[in-house]
């Protein structure tokens, strides 16, 4: 049975906003083993909205040890066809400055000890990822954005993520590097996310919010843990906003997503 449509993965601060009622914890098993944490329901703007801290609510998970396949398989059996993704990035442009937001399209694996698939053991499928994210979905949370006129944030439509391994960070040369290849931003999660939502036939886009430029940048050295915290906890007030207003959107149209289809021609073992 759906119990929600639009699943939201973020920080643990994303569900606390006025306007959510209704609040449900579910614990849901899979056969991934739990996901990062309870998934909290609740109803926004009129629709269902399951959310889950992607981190655990105590931030007790590395990016290296999300239950990326949970999370994913937890909020497809509770019927999500959207996925919103809100995550802290590092910049990788000069005009991509902290507080600004993000709606990458594209994304660059720099992972290395996960598994970012549903199938093997007998399965083998391959699910076109040549447009990894649903553009309609990134649409609506892009004119969400819009729409709220943040003074201080510039919305950057489009951009590649380079999602990296972690817990450290990028090394000079490993940022520059990143540069020439026209990344955008950097963070440890999304790439991942994105892959296992396209195997679950789940539409899925980030909303990258840029606390810090990456240490290419001249400022990186001067920036203070203090700055970062600041700007993870504005960034979090401003996310709430977005994601309010791109659940009100969605509640009036839902759109049509390849993603939804994504396994039509994917699975080459023939299954009984
Ligand atoms: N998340 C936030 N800032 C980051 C950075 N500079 N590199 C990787 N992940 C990040």
């Amino acid at each position: 049975m759906t119990q929600a449509k639009i699943g939201i993965i973020g920080g643990s601060g994303l569900y606390q906003m006025e306007a959510l009622t209704d609040l449900e914890e579910v614990l849901v098993e899979t056969p991934f083993g739990s996901p990062s944490d309870l998934i909290i329901l609740g109803t926004l703007e009129g629709m269902r909205v399951a959310f889950l801290a992607r981190h655990g609510r105590d931030h007790k998970l590395l990016p290296s040890e999300l239950p990326y396949r949970a999370n994913i398989y937890a909020m497809k059996s509770l019927g999500v066809e959207y996925i919103i993704s809100a995550s802290a990035v590092g910049s990788l442009k000069s005009e991509v400055k902290p507080l600004d937001m993000v709606i990458p399209d594209q994304f660059i694996d720099r992972t290395k000890t996960r598994i970012s698939t549903f199938f093997g053991d007998g399965i083998v499928a391959h699910i076109g990822f040549g447009h990894p994210v649903c553009n309609q979905l990134a649409a609506v949370v892009g004119d969400a954005i819009s729409a709220l006129n943040f003074p201080e944030v510039t919305l950057h439509r489009g951009g590649t993520y380079i999602c990296m391994e972690g817990p450290a960070f990028s090394t000079q040369a490993e940022s520059n590097l990143y540069r020439s290849w026209g990344g955008t931003v950097i963070g440890m999660t999304n790439l991942t996310e994105a892959k296992l939502a396209r195997e679950a036939e789940i539409a899925y886009a980030t909303l990258a919010l840029v606390t810090d430029y990456d240490c290419w940048h001249p400022d990186h050295d001067h920036v203070t843990v203090d700055l970062v915290i600041d700007n993870l906890k504005h960034n979090a007030v401003n996310a709430q906003k977005v994601i309010q207003e791109t659940v009100k959107r969605l509640s009036q149209n839902m759109p049509e997503s390849e993603a939804h289809s994504a396994l039509k021609y994917a699975i080459l073992t023939p299954l009984a």
